[in-house]
């Protein structure tokens, strides 16, 4: 009798819970077209929480199986952080069943990534899996919602008309790996694990019950877990305006980080406005970290210190009775300019970005407003003793595959030279 390839197996094993998962209230609604948005969003924004982590993850296990099958095309958070953007999701709120479940299934990830990386084949077996089924989601969703030409749909429409040649590709690569039984066990473990934790995910997502919908930190930004964010949903949308204005200064954050950083500035606002709830020691040692994280990440803490008073300003106009609370942040945004203006002061910094855009010139300069001021910022964290505070944005802004010649050697005369000037 013919073995059974690991696909065979993975398929016979999984049916059972395929089929339950098919017959699920929120699958019924969709089918009949009586389904929430709200509970689509939900759903993508599950699916974000979980793929954000089980990809990051992976890419860092760098597990030589895994590796035989995984490759980068396999990734969906782009095309999940797309529809969340193109359905503008981001008044809508989160569904607590759905969070402890996507957030329960992150937790489970990150312990088999750690201690049995191999079978996560069983994980991208029930997610690449679940791409068959997408012609028939997507023709459901636009049905639905109104929604045309793969917007706000371009997960489950993954692949187009290649979805089986992407599975007949996929089926191929899962049956070379030479596996021991006891493996493919273990990869159609994980697929069950997947499975049954994707239950509690689609239960919670309609009907909705009881549930209380709130803002959860993985509503702004699925990669964010479970950190603490205001409850109050005008401070919230207050410190999302404030993110919009500093993004709007900085062109650089667009260019540079983009839809996923634009969630991280989501998430992080929203928690910095829980922090005026606590006493300034506080306050200020939670801001100086922040600061130094987002400094070695390319983003210099002067930039911090802009986010935080447009925060003010934003916070104030909802609550103004609240003005001594949030003028922490004020004095937040105070303390880390005198780190930086004991090295330069915003003069200072002007002369680099009037420096820099002479040198690239007005399109570039337009571009990439403050650029030179940026620079200047990094020379400031570096010389208050933030390691990597310029290789960071130096390494970004010298790539020549981004920039031509003249944007690179302004970016090292400016280094230099802010350098030779630092106190
Ligand atoms: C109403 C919702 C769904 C529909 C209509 C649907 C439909 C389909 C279809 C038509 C296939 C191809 C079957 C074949 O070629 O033998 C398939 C395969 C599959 N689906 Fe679904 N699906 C749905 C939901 C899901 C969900 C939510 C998941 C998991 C997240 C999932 C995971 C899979 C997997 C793993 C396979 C591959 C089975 C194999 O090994 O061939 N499906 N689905």
């Amino acid at each position: 009798m013919k073995k059974m390839t690991l696909m065979d197996q993975l398929k016979k094993e999984t049916r059972k819970s395929h089929n339950q998962l098919e017959k699920l209230p929120y699958f019924q609604a969709l089918a009949e077209g009586n389904l929430g948005r709200d509970s689509y969003i939900a759903h993508l924004r599950a699916l974000s929480v979980i793929h954000g982590v089980m990809e990051d993850q992976i890419m860092r296990a760098n597990d030589p199986i895994l590796g035989i099958v995984w490759n980068n095309g396999l990734c969906k958070m782009p095309l999940l952080i797309q529809d969340l953007h193109n359905l503008d999701h981001e008044n809508v709120q989160d569904l607590p069943a759905v969070v402890d479940a996507s957030v329960e299934l992150t937790r489970k990830i990150r312990l088999r990534l750690q201690q049995d990386p191999m079978s996560m084949l069983g994980y991208l077996y029930v997610f690449e899996g679940s791409t068959l089924g997408g012609a028939v989601l997507k023709q459901q969703l636009s049905k639905a919602f109104g929604l045309s030409d793969n917007m706000g749909m371009s997960y489950v429409a993954q692949y187009g008309d290649d979805k089986r040649k992407h599975w007949d590709q996929f089926k191929k690569k899962m049956n070379s790996v030479q596996l021991q039984e006891d493996e493919k066990q273990r990869i159609v473990q994980a697929a069950h694990e997947l499975f049954e934790g994707l239950m509690p995910v689609f239960e919670g997502l309609h009907p909705i019950g009881q549930q209380t919908p709130f803002y959860n930190a993985t509503s702004l930004n699925p990669e964010s877990g479970n950190q603490p964010i205001s409850e109050d949903a005008e401070e919230i949308n207050a410190a999302l305006r404030a993110g919009k204005i500093t993004w709007k200064k900085f062109p650089y954050y667009a260019w540079r980080y983009s839809d996923r950083g634009e969630q991280y500035t989501r998430s992080d606002s929203a928690w910095i406005t829980t922090l005026v709830n606590y006493n300034w020691a506080r306050v200020q040692q939670q801001i100086r970290w922040l600061g130094r994280v987002l400094s070695t990440r390319g983003m210099p803490q002067w930039m911090l210190e802009i986010h935080l008073q447009n925060m003010y300003n934003e916070l104030i106009k909802v609550h103004p009775d609240k003005e001594k609370k949030y003028a922490l942040l004020l004095e937040a945004s105070a303390d880390l300019g005198e780190m930086r203006k004991a090295c330069f002061d915003d003069q200072a910094l002007q002369k680099f970005s009037d420096q820099f855009d002479a040198e690239v010139g007005s399109e570039w300069s337009w571009r990439l407003k403050h650029m030179g001021a940026l620079l200047g910022a990094a020379v400031a964290d570096e010389k208050s003793g933030i390691d990597g505070a310029v290789s960071s944005i130096e390494s970004w802004a010298t790539d020549s595959r981004r920039f031509p010649d003249i944007f690179i050697a302004a970016v090292q005369k400016i280094i230099r030279d802010a350098r030779k000037k630092a106190k």
